[in-house]
Order: C-alpha cells, then structure tokens, then sequence
C-alpha cells in the first residue's frame, strides 16, 4: 500500500497488472499471484511459526543446556517462554541488574516471572561491575560495546556454575539485524550496534540461538499471546538491551543517572493515568547533559534538561512522532521540574524516525 509507483514496479517487473490496469491493491494482486500462480494455500500461520521453532531449537541445541539473558522487556520474554515450550527445564535464565534499568523493574520482572512461569530464573546484581566500566564513556558505541561484552562475561560467569552450557539464547528481532548492517557495504555506515547483534564481543564461548531473528515486534506479540504470556508483560513498550545507558546522553555516573531514572518513571505513571501508554510505541524520557539557567524555589538554578520522546510505529523501522496532548506533557514536565533534583528543563523531541532513529544513542 506504499508509494504506488514503487509498489506497482515489482508487479510489472513480473509482468502483472498494476492498480492502474486492475481494481486490486498491489497487495490484492502480490496476494492474487501467490495463490493463483504459484498454488501457495494462505494456511501459514503465527502457531505453525511456534511448532517449527519448538523443533529447530530442539534440533539445535539437542540434550545441551542452554542459558538465556531475561530483561523483562517483549522480545526477551516471548523468546524465554518459546524456548522454555521447546527444552523446559534445560534452559536457565540469568536476568543481570547491569545498573541501568528503569524505576523497580528488577523486582517487577522477578515477580512476574515467580507468579506465571516456573523457569529457572537467577538474579544477579552485576550494577557496580557494569557502572564502573562506563564511568567516562561517552561515546554511544563505546557504550553499547561495554554493555554487550560485560553482559556476555556475566553470562559466561553464571554459566559456568551450571555446569556445561553451550548455547545463549538471544531475542534478537529482524530489526536488530537490519540496523547491523553495515550501510552500502561500509563498516562505519551501521546505525547502531545493537546490543543482540553487533555488541556481542568476537570471542563469544556460546553458540547463538536467535529463534525470533525474523520476526518484526507485532508478530513477536503474537507469539508471546499464543504462548500465553501476560498482557503486563507483551504489551510493554519495547526497551533496548543497553537500557538507560542509551538514554542517557554523554558519560553515565549515578547522580544522573538517578535523575533519569525518576524522570522516566514520572513520564510512564502519567501515561499510564492519561491513558495513553497503549496509545504510543513507546514514551519515555532522555537525560541530556545540558546545563541551563532557571528558577527553582525562587533561587537561580542551573540543572540539567530531560527530553521526552514519544513515537509510533509498527515495525521500529520507522516512526511517527505522537502529538501527545499539551496537559499531558505540561503534567510531566511539571512534576519531573518539581520531584527531580538536578533538572530545571523538559524538552520534547518532535523528531520522526529517520532521520532521528528512536533511541538518541
Ligand atoms: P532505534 O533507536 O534504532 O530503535 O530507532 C529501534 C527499536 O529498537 C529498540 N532498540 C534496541 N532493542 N537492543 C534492543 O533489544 C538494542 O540495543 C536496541 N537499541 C534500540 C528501540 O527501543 C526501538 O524500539
């Protein structure tokens, strides 16, 4: 339903009718071709997608254990119970507190794990180890390297007491594989080095299992449903691997990063009250180490500025900035001047996904 001249070129090229010769969509007439020409059926469906992926990860990993990273965010929640439906109590799941994550998810994703699933789950607090390797770190790549790499040496830690694992479960999404690559061939035209894909280290002692690699997030969601995991845990907006780290612009050190941290969760609990968190992709907020002059209880202040960021979008690829209502925003900015120490400024970003991609690093 694109472009029509770009959406009809393929039609031609296969020598079909385009819009302009026939009533059809040029969707209508690629799903016309499919089943009139190549005698495809349309009986594919998301739970034929979880039955050949319950088989390939068996054949994959046969009788090994394999240990996989929970954050508690769609991607790595859905992978977590499909895996877990394919091999059961071979897989163990490490959820790492690396520092960087939002307002009591640690505890929120532990509980809901406890209270639906019964994985073998293990918490381990690495926040100091992961806080100390970015003190100074500014660079957005350098970054998602350091959180990829120590995320890994954890996993490498925790595996070893298990015993023998060979694989690392990954909820790596096509997206993620999409944004690795480098553009027109060049290395240093990649977009971001996510955190699933090209922030794992080369000298990586698991094999990868990556059984969503090509699906987009809606048809993740559809799995995680068919699979029977809780609203509270699908219907999340997405959240990158890197976590704060990739919303807080410049080098992390824990003062601000606090101040990011309840900036955000301001910005969630005000969604969720308006009744706009289902309404948006994803809402949040971003630290951004700026200094500006203002007035705070009726004293020169000079503090720091959180951005919010609201989008929609259906596959991430691209988004479309949300207009969210002025009382809304007006709500969160006053509360995040008021309740946040070290912020007297909120900015919204109003910038589409491109040329702005989502995260700001
Ligand atoms: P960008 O910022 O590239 O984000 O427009 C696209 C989508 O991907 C999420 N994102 C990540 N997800 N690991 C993830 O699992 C990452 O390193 C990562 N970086 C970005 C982002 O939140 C958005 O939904």
């Amino acid at each position: 339903d694109g472009e029509p001249a770009a959406a009809t070129a393929p039609l031609a090229a296969l020598g079909l009718p385009t819009t302009t010769a026939s009533s059809r969509t040029p969707v209508a007439e690629l799903t016309a071709f499919c089943k009139e020409r190549c005698g495809c059926h349309g009986s594919w469906r998301m739970a034929s997608f979880i039955d050949d992926a319950v088989k390939d990860i068996r054949e994959q990993v046969g009788d090994s254990r394999v240990v996989l990273g929970l954050s508690g965010g769609v991607d790595s929640s859905v992978v977590a119970a499909l895996v877990h439906r394919a091999i059961g109590d071979r897989l163990t799941c490490v959820f790492v507190n690396h520092g960087l994550l939002r307002k009591n998810e640690a505890e929120m994703v532990q509980e809901i794990f406890a209270r639906n699933f019964s994985m073998n789950l293990c918490y381990v607090d690495a926040s100091k180890r992961f806080l100390d390797k970015l003190a100074g770190v500014a660079e957005p790549e350098r970054k998602r390297k350091i959180i990829g790499e120590e995320f890994i040496r954890v996993f490498e830690e925790e595996a070893k007491k298990l015993g023998e694992v060979d694989y690392l479960v990954q909820g790596t999404i096509y997206p993620d594989i999409l944004e690795s690559i480098p553009m027109d061939g060049n290395p240093a035209g990649v977009i971001k080095s996510h955190h699933n894909v090209g922030g794992l280290p080369e000298d990586l002692h698991f094999k990868l299992v990556e059984p969503l690699e090509r699906l987009f997030k809606d048809e993740v969601r559809v799995v995680g449903r068919l699979l029977g995991l809780p609203s509270e845990l699908i219907d999340r907006h997405p959240f990158p691997g890197p976590s704060l780290g990739v919303r807080h612009v410049g080098p992390i050190c824990r003062d601000t990063l606090a101040m990011l941290r309840e900036a955000d969760a301001i910005v969630t609990d005000e969604l969720i009250k308006a009744d706009w968190y289902h309404k948006t992709w994803q809402t949040f907020a971003i630290f951004v180490p700026v200094k500006t002059v203002g007035i705070k209880n009726h004293q020169r202040s000079y503090d720091y500025v959180i951005a919010i960021r609201s989008i929609n979008s259906v596959d991430a690829v691209t988004a479309q900035v949300v207009r969210l209502p002025w009382e809304l925003l007006e709500k969160m900015s006053e509360r995040i001047v008021h309740e946040v120490n070290g912020v007297n400024r909120v900015v919204y970003d109003i910038t589409a996904k491109p040329p702005g991609t989502i995260e700001w690093e």
